[in-house]
């Protein structure tokens, strides 16, 4: 992982991101600014997000792996927006760059109000790609490292309230096969990606139970439906949205007063997630596989 890059030091941290000093930059968050972080900023239905929180005055804390992208989101940021931005790399096919990102944000950001678990892959890689920690790749990209990103920052959210956590999930749900969570056997990256975006689902409701009445809101939801983003475009897949569809569907559940705790959205409206979230035993499993997974790193 990487220093974060400012909005004035983009173009230069591009080329020497570590030689990056933070100290007395103009992007810091003024008091009246809300701070809101959002993983996979970069591309997409992130970046997209980004951009319009930026223009309504947010501090966006932008994360991604691709520094020239990201540089691109700050400076439209700067140059756009009345708000501001900076740039941290983590990739999070790595529990250890996880820790490193939360540890760099706990260290710069006296206040954080929201978080957006949005970083995500969907058909590449085509194969299970174990990471470091021996996890299938979507499992951890799309699901764990949210989840330990989330238990990292959650003292800063509760020290922030009114905060959020939105997870950005989907409709395309596969029920998890405790038998076989790493797929090794009869191995699909449909039914991959499925299985995160499930465990996603399910890792939201437990986590809204553990915060009701901490002044966080939880929701989780599937933005829309095929939106023509770097995921959707690199599989192949027929487009069948916009990105405008899917940032407002997020953007409500960021900003909007009365979107209420703990719920699954499709798009704007409130969405019955697949059997298997509503069973407490499946969800215990998956807590304490979880926990047993990140504490490997
Ligand atoms: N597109 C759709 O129709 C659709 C439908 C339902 C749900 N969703 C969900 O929406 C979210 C956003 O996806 P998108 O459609 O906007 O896709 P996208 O354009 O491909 O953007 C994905 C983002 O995730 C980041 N990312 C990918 N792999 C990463 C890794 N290993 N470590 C850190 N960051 C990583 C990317 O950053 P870099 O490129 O900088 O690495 C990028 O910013 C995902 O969670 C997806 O599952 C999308």
């Amino acid at each position: 992982m990487t220093p974060p890059i400012s909005v004035a030091t983009a173009a230069v941290a591009a080329l020497a991101l570590s030689a990056v000093d933070l100290a007395g930059q103009p992007d810091r968050p003024r008091p009246d600014q809300q701070v809101i972080l959002i993983t996979g900023a970069t591309s997409g239905l992130g970046r997209e997000v980004a951009i319009r929180l930026a223009a309504g005055g947010a501090h966006v804390i932008v994360h991604g792996r691709d520094s020239a992208r990201a540089a691109e989101v700050v400076t439209e940021i700067a140059s756009t927006g009345k708000g501001s931005a900076r740039f941290y790399t983590a990739d999070f096919a790595s529990n250890a760059e996880v820790r490193r990102f939360a540890e760099a944000v706990l260290r710069d950001y006296p206040r954080l109000n929201v978080l957006v678990n949005n970083a995500g892959v969907a058909l590449n890689p085509p194969d299970r790609s174990p990471t470091e920690q021996g996890v299938e790749y979507r499992m951890q990209v799309n699901y764990l490292s949210g989840v330990l990103l989330t238990r990292l920052l959650l003292p800063r959210l509760l020290a922030s309230t009114p905060a959020r956590i939105v997870n950005v999930s989907s409709l395309s749900a596969s029920p998890i096969d405790f038998a076989d969570v790493q797929m090794t056997k009869n191995f699909s990256p449909m039914r991959a990606y499925g299985q995160s975006k499930l465990a996603q689902v399910m890792f939201t409701f437990d986590l809204a139970a553990e915060l009701a009445g901490k002044g966080i809101t939880v929701n989780a939801l599937h933005p829309a439906t095929l939106m023509p983003t770097k995921m959707v475009k690199e599989a192949g897949l027929p487009v069948r949205s916009t990105i405008d569809d899917g940032a407002k569907a997020l953007l409500r559940l960021i900003l909007d007063p009365n979107v209420g705790h703990g719920g699954f959205f499709d798009s704007m409206n409130p969405a019955k997630a697949h059997a298997q979230a509503y069973d407490p035993e499946a969800r215990a499993k998956l807590k304490k596989l979880s926990d047993e997974l990140i504490a490997r790193f």
